[in-house]
């Protein structure tokens, strides 16, 4: 995740293929229950820092480094999309009763859309972070953009180029990386083996 961009703005067509590739994202039932709000104009840019962040005339070290970024991609999830097509005949869910749902698979989806934004512009030499929208924040975020009811932003994506400077640090640098020992589990759990254990 890179939190400091410089001003630079980023190829469009990457921008283009970010999105191209987030539509291609596995997504249950090819509900496709999503959307993308994409602000790629200095303004837009702007008036999303404005609707999220108290402090967008003192920035701290975070806003200021982000803020730069030239593009923000909003992933947008859309729930009653999902409900509609489990309704449909082939998958005949025609109750929409919500406990048939293991997982809230159109934030599921949608977050992995967001994924392929994130490693479309590592691919191509670009930064990006994905970071959450303050629930404070969301009702003005809507209003500023026309985003309708029935679509809910999983968070924000911001694209641009790394700055070269030193920027926010992330979690990474104050947690360590937990042994894969603890986290895979062969076989059955707590049976916890590292590939060369
Ligand atoms: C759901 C989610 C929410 C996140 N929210 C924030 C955030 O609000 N601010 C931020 O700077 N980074 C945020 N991140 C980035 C994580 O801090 C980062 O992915 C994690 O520390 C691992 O670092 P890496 O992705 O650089 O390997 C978020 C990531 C995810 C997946």
């Amino acid at each position: 995740m890179v939190r400091n961009y410089a001003t630079e703005p980023v190829d469009p067509a990457v921008v283009d293929l970010a999105l191209r590739n987030a539509t291609r994202a596995p997504n249950a039932g090819f509900s496709q229950g999503w959307g993308f709000l994409v602000l790629d104009m200095p303004e837009d840019v702007h008036r999303f820092w404005v609707a999220t962040a108290d402090d967008v005339d003192a920035p701290d070290q975070w806003l200021s480094g982000m803020m730069r970024a030239p593009v923000v991609v909003l992933p947008c999830s859309s729930k009653a999309a999902y409900l509609r097509r489990y309704a449909e005949d082939d998958k005949g869910w025609t109750d929409r009763d919500e406990s048939r749902w293991p997982k809230p698979f159109w934030d599921m989806d949608t977050a992995m859309a967001a994924l392929l934004i994130l490693q479309t512009a590592t691919d191509h030499g670009l930064g990006s972070c994905f970071f959450g929208i303050p629930p404070a924040r969301e009702a003005a975020v809507r209003n500023a953009f026309g985003i309708p009811e029935d679509h809910d932003p999983v968070g924000a994506v911001t694209i641009g180029h790394a700055a070269d400077t030193t920027g926010a640090a992330g979690s990474p640098t104050r947690r360590r990386r937990t042994p894969m020992a603890d986290l895979v589990h062969r076989g059955r759990w707590g049976h916890g083996s590292s590939p060369s254990a």
